[in-house]
């Protein structure tokens, strides 16, 4: 795992951006792996920039995010759909229909996800994925567990990322209880992952990656140890320093 500290937040959204400017050029049919959170937004704040200055182009680019709500409609201001919209794709030239997320599906609910996979693989495969980390380590919505699952399917948020990710409801009794999360699986399959984490409360979490020595379900974030080709940006809060 390559580590980078970076002074703070913006400093690490700047170097997250700027591997993902470069990966673009280098390959503009790039797949790209998008998270949400409010870690990564001043990474997208800055590709949208490269892409209004410098016409950084996104027009043969594909996206997969990594998650999205069941109960929450795409034009919903705190669904996934939403943020990406709000956040990247209304201010750089990607197309609509290359964009994806995985969808619930309402007859079949255990079979939620199955289809997201199979449409990385026949797209290519994600070639650069983009990770936050949940306080108490998840990664997508793969919460801490004793088992992790390997594929894209539903899952039930804890109660710790359920009371996290209340600060953008209005009512604690309004975040969705269930997600579709991409898998550990399908995360691990990126042939590039960049994880981004900022703050004093990821420190936990970071801790357990800069020690670098054991893997752990009930950290899902450590299971990214396991990965070649994985770049870590921190800034010095989330870094403990
Ligand atoms: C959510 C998302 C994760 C994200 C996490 C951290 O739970 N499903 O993909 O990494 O939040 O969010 P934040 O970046 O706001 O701390």
């Amino acid at each position: 795992m390559k580590i980078i500290i970076a002074k703070n937040y913006e400093e690490m959204s700047q170097k997250a951006a700027e591997i993902f400017e470069d990966a673009i050029q280098k390959n503009p049919k790039i797949v790209l792996g998008l998270a949400t959170g409010s870690t990564p937004v001043g990474m997208y704040e800055h590709l949208a920039e490269a892409h209004a200055k410098r016409g950084l182009d996104f027009s043969g680019v594909q996206s997969f995010n990594l998650d999205e709500y069941v109960s929450l409609a795409p034009e919903h201001p705190q669904s996934y759909h939403y943020f990406m919209n709000e956040n990247l794709f209304s201010k750089v030239n990607i197309q609509k229909e290359n964009t994806h997320f995985p969808a619930y599906n309402e007859e079949k609910p255990e079979e939620s996800g199955a289809r997201y996979d199979e449409a990385i693989e026949e797209a290519g495969g994600i070639d650069l994925q983009v990770l936050g980390i949940g306080q108490n380590g998840h990664i997508a919505f793969n919460e801490p567990a004793e088992q992790l699952s390997v594929a894209t399917g539903l899952v039930t948020l804890t109660q710790s990322t359920i009371a996290a990710n209340s600060r953008f409801f209005d009512r604690v009794e309004d975040v969705p209880k269930q997600a579709i999360s991409s898998g550990m699986g399908t995360i691990l399959k990126a042939r590039k992952i960049v994880i981004l984490a900022s703050g004093a409360d990821k420190k936990d979490a970071v801790a357990k990656l800069l020690d670098g020595t054991k893997v752990t379900t009930q950290w899902p974030v450590t299971l990214t140890l396991l990965h070649p080709d994985v770049t870590l940006i921190v800034d010095e809060a989330a870094a403990g320093k």
